[in-house]
This record gives C-alpha cells, sequence and structure tokens, in this order.
C-alpha cells in the first residue's frame, strides 16, 4: 500500500520507485518502528484524540504484527516503500479501517526520526555491553600477568621493561574511554523527536513529554525543524564507532606482531586462526587482520554520512535515507569484531618466558643503569653518556649490561659497585616503577583495583 498518491495523475516509474524505497535496509528497525508507533496511540487516546477502544484495536494488532514478523509467519514484503508503509498497510489488514487512524498527527519523518533514534539507542547499549566484557577480560589478564616481563618499545624498538598486565591495562583504559563515549552520547542525544511532525508541530494537542516518558526519553526535543533534521547523535555514534575499531585495530596490530615467528611472543589457539592452503606450516592470525582491515569501512561509514549532511538545508530531506545501509553495517561490523576479539585473546596463550627473554636483551635496562649513577651523584647528562659507552661495548661484545664484569664497568665509571647487578635487574626495573600509572607491582595493585570497582 502507498502512503500518498492523491494528488498523482501517473503511476510511479518502476525505477523511480526502487531508487526511492527503504525496505531493502529499514526494515531493520521494525521493532523500534512498532514500539514508537504504540507509543504514540497511547498518548493520541490519552488526549482523546483515539477513543480507547481505537487504541486497544491498534495496540493489539502491532503487537500481532511483530510477534509474527519474530515467528517468522510474517514476511516483510519487499516491494513496500519502506517498514512504515508495510507495518501501516499490514495493520490495516489486520484491523480495518480503525487501522487508518494510526498516523494521526505523526509524519514520517518524525516517525523515522525516532525510529533511527530509538535503534541507535539500542545499538549504543549493546555495543557497551560488549566493551564491558572485554573490559572484565582484560583485567583478568591484568590480574595473571602482574609479573610477566616483557620489553616496552617506543618507535618499535626496546625501550624499557614493563609486564604484560601494564601493556594490557593501556588498553584497558582506551576501551573505557570508549565506554564513557558511548554513554556522553546516550545522555545528549534522549530526547524525543516523536509529536514533530513533518517539520513544524501539529495543530492536534500531542503530550509530547508523554509519549517521550513512555519510549525512555528525558524529555520532548525542543524544535520540530531540528528534530526532524538531526542525525549529529548518530555522527557521533559512527565516531565513537571508529575510535573503537581504531583501538582494536591497534590491539590486532600487536597481536599479529606478537604472533610472528619473529617475536612469538603469544600464540593463536587453533580455533582462532586458520591455515594456508598452499603451505603447510602456516597458521594465520586472519581474525586479527580482519578486524585491522574492518576498520576501513567503519571509518568510511562516518566519512559518508558527514559528507551527506554536509550543506543540507532545513528540514527533512531524502538524502537523509542514506543515513541507514553504512551505519548499520558499521554497527554491526564493530559488535562482531568486538564479540571476535574478545575469543581471540581469552584462547591466546602468553609465552612469558620468550617475553622475559627479549625484555633481558635490547638494553631495556639502560636508562635505570643512568639512574643508579644519578643515585650515586653522576649528573644525568654525563649518566647518559657513560651509560652509553656501556652499550657500545656490550654491542661490541655481544653481550648484555647484566653480563658485564664489575672491572668492565669500573673501566668505564668507577661510580659502579656490585650493588649495580641488582639495579638493573629486570625485576628491579619493573618493580622499582612504583609511581601511579607505572608497571611496578604495588602500583599495578592499585589501578586493578580501581578497574575492579569501576566494572562493579
Ligand atoms: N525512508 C525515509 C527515510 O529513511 C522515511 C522518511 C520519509 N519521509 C519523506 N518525507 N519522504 O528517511
Amino acid at each position: 500500500m502507498k502512503l500518498w498518491g492523491g494528488r498523482f495523475t501517473k503511476e510511479t516509474n518502476q525505477l523511480v520507485y526502487n531508487f526511492n524505497a527503504s525496505i531493502s535496509f529499514d526494515q531493520k528497525f521494525y521493532k523500534q518502528d512498532i514500539r514508537g508507533s504504540i507509543a504514540h496511540v497511547t498518548m493520541l487516546a490519552k488526549q482523546g484524540i483515539l477513543t480507547a477502544k481505537e487504541k486497544e484495536a491498534i495496540t493489539a494488532g502491532l503487537v500481532s504484527i511483530e510477534q509474527d514478523i519474530e515467528n517468522g509467519t510474517l514476511a516483510i514484503d519487499s516491494t513496500s516503500e519502506d517498514i512504515h508503509s508495510f507495518v501501516e498497510a499490514t495493520l490495516i489488514d489486520r484491523i480495518g479501517d480503525v487501522g487508518k487512524k494510526l498516523h494521526t498527527g505523526r509524519s514520517r519523518n518524525d516517525q523515522v526520526a525516532l525510529d533511527m533514534k530509538l535503534y541507535t539507542r539500542d545499538e549504543i547499549r549493546e555495543t557497551d555491553d560488549l566493551l564491558k566484557k572485554l573490559l572484565t577480560t582484560l583485567l583478568h589478564l591484568m590480574e595473571e600477568h602482574l609479573d610477566t616481563y616483557m620489553p616496552g618499545f617506543t618507535h618499535l624498538q626496546k625501550a624499557q621493561p614493563v609486564t604484560l598486565a601494564h601493556h594490557i591495562g593501556a588498553y584497558f583504559e582506551m576501551f573505557k574511554r570508549d565506554r564513557s563515549r558511548l554513554s556522553d552520547i546516550l545522555k545528549r542525544m534522549n530526547t524525543c523527536p516523536l509529536g514533530a511532525g513533518a517539520l513544524a508541530g501539529t495543530t492536534y494537542p500531542l503530550d509530547r513529554e508523554y509519549s517521550a516518558s513512555l519510549l525512555g526519553f528525558d524529555g520532548p526535543t525542543l524544535n520540530s525543524m531540528d528534530s526532524v533534521s538531526d542525525r549529529d547523535y548518530l555522527i557521533e555514534f559512527l565516531s565513537a564507532l571508529s575510535m573503537i575499531m581504531m583501538h582494536l585495530s591497534r590491539f590486532c596490530e600487536e597481536i599479529i606482531l606478537w604472533n610472528s615467528n619473529e617475536y612469538r611472543f603469544v600464540e593463536l589457539d587453533d580455533s582462532y586462526s586458520t591455515g594456508s592452503s598452499i603451505m603447510p606450516q602456516k597458521k594465520n592470525p586472519d581474525i586479527a587482520e580482519l578486524i585491522r582491515g574492518k576498520v576501513g569501512r567503519v571509518y568510511g561509514a562516518l566519512q559518508s554520512l558527514l559528507v551527506t549532511m554536509k550543506g543540507l538545508p532545513l528540514a527533512y530531506n531524502k538524502d537523509m535515507q542514506e543515513d541507514k545501509e553504512l551505519s548499520f553495517d558499521a554497527m554491526d561490523t564493530v559488535k562482531g569484531c568486538l564479540a571476535l576479539f574478545e575469543g581471540m585473546i581469552s584462547t591466546m596463550r602468553f609465552n612469558k618466558a620468550v617475553m622475559e627473554a627479549s625484555a633481558k636483551n635490547g638494553f631495556t635496562n639502560a636508562t635505570d643503569a643512568a639512574d643508579y649513577l644519578v643515585n650515586h651523584g653522576v649528573p644525568f647528562r654525563d649518566a647518559h653518556g657513560i651509560v652509553g659507552q656501556l652499550v657500545l661495548h656490550c654491542i661490541e661484545k655481544n653481550i648484555a649490561l647484566d653480563d658485564m664484569t664489575l672491572e668492565e664497568f669500573k673501566a668505564v665509571s668507577p661510580v659502579f659497585e656490585a650493588d649495580i647487578y641488582d639495579a638493573i635487574s629486570l625485576k628491579t626495573c619493573v618493580e622499582k616503577r612504583l609511581t601511579i600509572g607505572a608497571p611496578g607491582k604495588a602500583a599495578m595493585e592499585k589501578v586493578i583495583a580501581q578497574y575492579k570497582e569501576y566494572l562493579g
């Protein structure tokens, strides 16, 4: 059934109809559409615009439509223009003329604005749940690896030793910020556009506060033109999703490196890796690579909507129908990636011995050797130079700082004594870093206690 046509004398060209139609993708929010309609008729009845009986009939009809779509007895008709027309036509088909009253005091413009908001709100909550689950897994790993030493890198060069708990903690912070971004968006977007009509409100005495409260909003939107043309919240969500993907892809990149033959810091579980069709020895980190690769489409969705919305005059324009397909894809992609990433990391094995050995070679304790000299009165700049000479000496002899004899130390600076070995041991290097946010175990334990409280 067409929702319009009275003023037309010709049939729509088939190509035009297909080009215009959105049913193939907006059917994704049939639940939200029905939920919004039920709230709308409930409000209409409260205001005496519909009778209680009419409201009952319409609501029962809408509930039956939702149930039947759900249990597969009602197929969404792909020849309908959009999900709004499909639901309305099915309703009229089922309950007769009273169904035609559903759209009183409403336009598809405020309807679609509502549906998209409801859908986005649900998606934000689902994404947040997945983030929380991932954070819980990360926290467990942190607790398990407080003493797992590994090199920390800058410029992908070994820099100073850290622990695996500390490294994972960096990602904990990132995903925690992601959650807080989501909750900011939820707060800002939580106003209800229903009742804004096509663009200028309606002449019916609608109670917009009431519909807003029925749908869990903080209140109604305050400008009807903005209500039907606002997609800011969706752009914000796509931006938050892009950031989540950036964080996932950085972590994936590290896992790909760590899983390589050269590093061997980790081994992916067989259930989370794949083989090669030609090279029998291969066990590839495809999941991590795919997550890294899927960042492109999520950034793309953000960029696409920014461009679509740019320069649009008030109020509703059909361009805005383009807010859906790529956004839906981005939302599904991120949820999938979060779930898979969580599964991958919770089944992965960490080769503690290899990580520790790697932290030992590569002069990650050079800063600590310089700090030793500073603690014995040598100015830092001089200490830096002295340790530089030691490193050069070690490189020539292909040994680590710890392997040098005390005579060799003393030959470069007489300040060194036998306690230098303890001062530059891996354990000391890590455990002495006790300022909040540093990898030392006692410092990490304080942070972990805060994380536990945060996750509740
Ligand atoms: N399918 C449309 C969309 O997604 C629904 C709103 C239609 N409104 C209109 N004035 N044609 O934006």
